[in-house]
């Protein structure tokens, strides 16, 4: 045991000799596994705990299939919020910044690094646009006026139901309403189950539009401290719910925006259960679940739901085109709730886009499609990673993300980003500050990055001068 010990110390000590003088540069993948082992006389398991203290020491990361890689300088984790129990809850305020922030971000000569949005080349815009054509000379009658009760299209459901068999489902064709976009199906969720003056908890960083649909439907934010490996924490939860007091929680369980990671399943099983029992309804947002970077399609929080109380919601904005505005929700026992609000709000969805997405999800182009754009995406993101290290300061933190195209970057203490961001604005680069995803305030020395263009010299470019105007 006492040999094996200093067996694996050494071989850290060695890699991370490497690593120091430079003999092994970020983004250098380490030999494998089974090479050192076998090159090194070691076994197996020595190696790996000689890996796992290089991981722990932040100066490798393990990539799913691909092996340990070293990591890029001041790579280093955001740290877990310090709270461990949530504050109380707050009126939301940010739609006013926000708007300013992400039209000043849409400005022709900004470098795109604000909204959250993939560079058109990547999307299948062609193949959607011969659809759109056959689609409506194949069915004439599509826009000939419908019925105003039933506008979801059975094709799209029946293909819904299908995908979810990949992770965990099948859903209930049943419970599935069709929408414009996941932002309408997150607002009639919230408006089936909340009242004026109500609490959600949300994560914290949250996706700042779960903020705005709070502050528009008059709700109260309960932040609950996020991690950025494990995602929500079930304990503050736990505490927060024991009062009965929250009336909903509204998170981003898979890649979450903007922290990226994938909450385990084993905390989405106790969370549907807590939740249910609490009576606190749960509004997940599943629309990175399918840009996961890892093997396995991660599966939603609904997948662990024996009691209809998790309502999910998703689009294809991220992966096929943001233009398309359609979603849905899978509403499970409150989809009468969730239906009636449709039918309020906008009475249904375009019948003409429901088809194409059908035909395109039937044909199989989709999963190939997912396919390059996850690898796309993962690459994107790495290379961003690796641009911010070169050009923040030190001490600089950022996320690992396990799926979707945003970074989350922590910022030495002392730097404003939201005071950077009218400077970095003047010098022609965008991003949104991290006090909006934030309802109280927090995280004025975050910010959060998109990924969703090649890596191209004058992304880079970009982040340099960032870089600059923090030094
Ligand atoms: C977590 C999350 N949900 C929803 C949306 C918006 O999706 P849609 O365009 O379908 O409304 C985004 C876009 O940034 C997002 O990041």
């Amino acid at each position: 045991m006492g040999e094996e010990l200093l067996r694996y110390e050494k071989l850290a000590e060695e890699l991370g000799g490497l690593i120091a003088t430079g003999t092994l540069r970020p983004g250098d993948r380490l030999p494998s596994v089974r090479r050192l082992s076998r090159e090194r006389r070691l076994s197996v398991s020595t190696v790996v705990q000689a890996l796992r203290r290089l991981e722990d020491r932040g100066l490798v990361e393990a990539r799913p299939q691909s092996g340990f890689f070293v990591r890029h300088r001041g790579a280093a984790r955001p740290q877990p919020s310090a709270r461990s129990t949530p504050d109380a809850a707050v009126d939301v305020d940010v739609s006013q910044k926000l708007v300013r922030v992400l039209q000043a971000g849409m400005q022709a000569g900004v470098a795109p690094l604000a909204a959250a949005l993939p560079a058109p080349s990547l999307l299948p815009i062609a193949a959607l646009h011969r659809l759109y054509a056959g689609v409506a000379r194949r069915h004439p009658g599509l826009l000939a006026g419908g019925n105003y009760f039933h506008t979801d299209e059975p094709a799209l459901v029946r293909q819904l139901v299908r995908r979810s068999l990949a992770w965990g489902g099948p859903l209930d064709a049943a419970e599935i309403v069709i929408t414009n976009s996941c932002t309408e199906a997150l607002g009639l969720c919230l408006r089936a189950v909340t009242r004026p003056g109500d609490t959600v908890a949300v994560e914290s960083p949250a996706y700042y539009l779960m903020l705005q649909l709070l502050e528009s439907l008059g709700l109260k934010a309960l932040e609950i401290p996020t991690d950025p490996r494990s995602g929500l924490s079930i304990e503050a939860l736990d505490l927060a719910t024991r009062q009965g007091r929250v009336a909903a929680c509204l998170l981003v369980p898979n890649a979450g925006n903007p922290l990226g990671c994938i909450m385990p399943d084993e905390n989405k099983r106790r969370l549907a259960r807590l939740t249910a029992e609490r009576g606190v309804a749960v509004i997940e947002d599943d629309i990175y679940g399918d840009l996961h970077f890892g093997d396995q399609r991660p599966w939603p929080i609904k997948a662990f739901d024996e009691a209809g109380n998790v309502m999910l919601c998703a689009s294809f904005s991220k992966s096929l085109s943001p233009s398309l505005r359609l979603g849905f929700v899978a509403a499970g026992r409150r989809r009468p709730q969730v239906a009636l609000q449709k039918t309020i709000t906008s009475g249904g969805t375009n019948p003409v886009t429901q088809h194409v997405l059908a035909e395109y999800l039937a044909s199989g182009a989709y999963d190939r499609h997912l396919r390059t754009l996850r690898r796309t995406y993962g690459q994107q993101v790495e290379a961003m990673a690796a641009a911010v290290a070169r050009h923040f300061p030190a001490s600089t933190r950022l996320t690992q993300p396990q799926g979707g195209f945003v970074l989350w970057v922590e910022l030495p203490e002392n730097i404003d980003a939201t005071a950077l961001h009218e400077r970095a604005l003047a010098d022609g680069v965008a991003f949104v500050p991290g006090e909006l995803f934030s309802a109280s305030g927090m995280y004025r020395n975050c910010l959060r990055l998109n990924c969703g263009n090649p890596h191209t010299p004058e992304i880079e470019d970009a982040v340099r001068r960032l870089g600059r105007l923090m030094a």
